[in-house]
């Protein structure tokens, strides 16, 4: 079982390990100020709530399927060393390889506001170094308290300089996304993947009548997602993020998808979802000299409307 070796990072009453969901592993967070849960496949967070909010932030699919080498559908899958399609191999799969891997869990701790801090990691194997050819240490440090707190960082072990495209593809969950409005991303020029990636700029708040997939680069800034039916704001803050990536596919797509699940209305999981991805992606990626670290760190708080 992946969870016995975990055994010396628990705290007990705070952080624990389960076998699930299905056999993946997964540690479960709770503390006097948010509850949250990673599954060690991939460091995929698939739950975050803290203890003032009187809904889940992260939305987690209901039809989600815990299957070795695939990521669950929602949380925050860590998209890495690539975005999207390989640019050249169709073979590799989409967004990267390290959310379909198992990670290893190197740390744990209670920070003195009461926020739990774990740490996950992976480095290059055979496995990796077959679809990209370097030398890597990869860390998720999260820190789980009335704020959510997230690190991705890429640590260059090898000899030679390698440029890497990243995103921590969050799964927001809102009320209806008829209603939510995204903001931060007026007058930030975007490649609109839903028409053949056009070049567009918009100048009011992101509303959604349709299916959604555009990615912004050369954009630092917060972005907050207005939730008016569940009466309150997520705030997105970043770090050495330079591109937001906004997702959500419609019902359409997300019928053919099979796993975004029935929803709390019934119409469909995407009504409950919207993803605001925060990376490095397209003219943003990152280079990293040999023995060099890159940081990218986010931070999602939840206010009153
Ligand atoms: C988004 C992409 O980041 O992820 C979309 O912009 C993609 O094009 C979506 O459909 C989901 O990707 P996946 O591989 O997790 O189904």
């Amino acid at each position: 079982m992946p969870t016995t070796r975990f055994a010396r990072f628990a705290l007990p009453g705070e952080l624990e390990f389960n076998p699930g969901p299905g056999t993946l592993g997964s540690l479960h967070i709770r503390n006097e100020l948010a509850s949250a849960t990673i599954c060690l496949q991939g460091a995929q967070l698939t739950a975050w709530r803290p203890r003032s909010a009187g809904n889940p932030v992260i939305w987690t699919s209901p039809s989600a399927q815990a299957t070795a080498g695939k990521s669950l559908r929602g949380g925050v899958p860590v998209c890495w060393p690539w975005f999207g399609p390989h640019a050249t191999q169709s073979t590799l799969p989409a967004h990267g390889f390290v959310r379909g891997l198992p990670w290893e869990v190197c740390a744990s701790g209670r920070a003195a506001d009461g926020a739990t801090e774990v740490t996950l990691a992976i480095g290059d194997s055979e496995q990796t170094r077959a679809a990209w050819p370097h030398a890597f240490l990869l860390e998720l440090q999260v820190r789980v308290g009335a704020t959510l707190e997230m690190s991705l960082v890429t640590r260059n072990t090898g000899l030679g300089t390698f440029s890497v495209s990243e995103a921590l593809h969050t799964y927001f969950a809102i009320g209806d996304i008829a209603a939510a409005r995204v903001h931060g991303l007026e007058e930030v020029e975007f490649l609109d993947k839903t028409r053949a990636g056009d070049r567009r700029v918009e100048h009011q708040p992101i509303a959604f009548d349709g299916e959604i997939d555009r990615v912004y680069c050369n954009t630092s800034g917060d972005c907050t997602i207005e939730d008016p039916v569940l009466g309150r704001r997520i705030r997105i803050s970043k770090t050495d993020s330079r591109s937001t990536v906004v997702w959500n596919p419609w019902d359409e797509k997300s019928r053919k998808m099979g796993d975004l699940g029935p929803g709390r209305q019934g119409e469909g999981g995407w009504r409950d979802m919207v993803c605001v991805e925060s990376g490095n992606v397209g003219s943003n990626e990152v280079s990293v000299l040999p023995g060099a670290l890159h940081r990218m760190a986010v931070r999602y708080s939840v206010e009153a409307l």
